[in-house]
């Protein structure tokens, strides 16, 4: 399967600097051929100047939708309006979303779903928090997490490159300091496990992606793992420099 380096803008950058950054990783990869793949979820406001950007092995998203095609949902978009601005993927389950906005497990596994059924590949984010990991709820967390995201029959039958997991401890977002090497290790663990019980063999071939503080200084150490198949990269993706060193080391470890 292909590394996936993928960037989550979150709320950042107006729509000329998002088409600039964008820009710059396009130029990089329509210059430097890379096997991983590059995914940049942008905020709704700059998805069609994204998306203008073109490139051997990148692809646009955003970071959230809502289930329904259209209708009263006042501050919501639909799957095809971001079909509609040139853009594949979308985000699910962002711990930004589980928290700040209240996000169950059954609601995001409906948002998965229907954006499945609607055209759109999908990156389901998961994590426990450092209380449920002082409290040995590791396993039970990334599984009730997995299995409520993944809860609808319908991807029984989707293929595995339309989808993909992010494993995002909590605690390691934008504090700086990334899950150790082990700690990594067995969340990934545990997800594929819990991947391979879901979905029989096909479990085997969905991308999981480490996210939480990566930098460019500790791509590598990630990258090397078991059952690290991509990195979601929140802060150090702002800045096509640092962006672009991280795809570097991605395309080394192009499986
Ligand atoms: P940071 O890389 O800034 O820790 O953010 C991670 C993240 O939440 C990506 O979705």
């Amino acid at each position: 399967m292909k590394t996936i380096i993928a960037a989550n803008w979150k709320m950042h950058k107006t729509r000329s600097e998002a088409a600039q950054t964008a820009a710059s990783v396009a130029t990089f990869l329509g210059k430097n051929p890379m096997q991983c793949s590059v995914l940049i979820f942008a905020p709704f406001t700059a998805l069609g100047d994204v998306a203008e950007q073109t490139a051997p092995n990148l692809a646009f998203g955003a970071q959230n939708m809502y289930p329904a095609d259209h209708g009263a949902y006042t501050g919501e978009i639909s799957p095809d309006m971001i079909l509609d601005c040139g853009c594949q993927w979308v985000l699910t389950g962002h711990s930004e979303r589980r928290r700040i906005f209240r996000e169950d497990d059954a609601f995001i596994g409906k948002k998965t779903a229907f954006a499945l059924r609607n055209g759109l590949s999908v990156m389901l984010c998961i994590g426990e928090t450092l209380e449920e990991r002082r409290a040995g709820q590791l396993r039970a967390v990334l599984s009730r997490q997995l299995l409520g995201g993944f809860a609808d029959p319908l991807l029984n039958d989707v293929q595995p490159d339309r989808l993909a997991v992010a494993y995002e401890p909590v605690w390691a977002i934008g504090t700086g300091v990334s899950a150790k090497p082990e700690d990594a290790m067995e969340a990934h663990g545990i997800i594929r496990e819990e991947l391979i019980s879901r979905f029989g063999s096909k479990g085997q071939d969905l991308p999981i992606l480490y996210g939480g503080s990566v930098k460019p200084e500790n791509s590598e150490e990630l990258l090397k793992l078991d059952n690290v198949n991509g990195l979601l990269v929140g802060g150090a993706s702002l800045e096509a420099e640092s962006f672009i060193r991280i795809i570097r080391i991605g395309s080394e470890y192009a499986s």
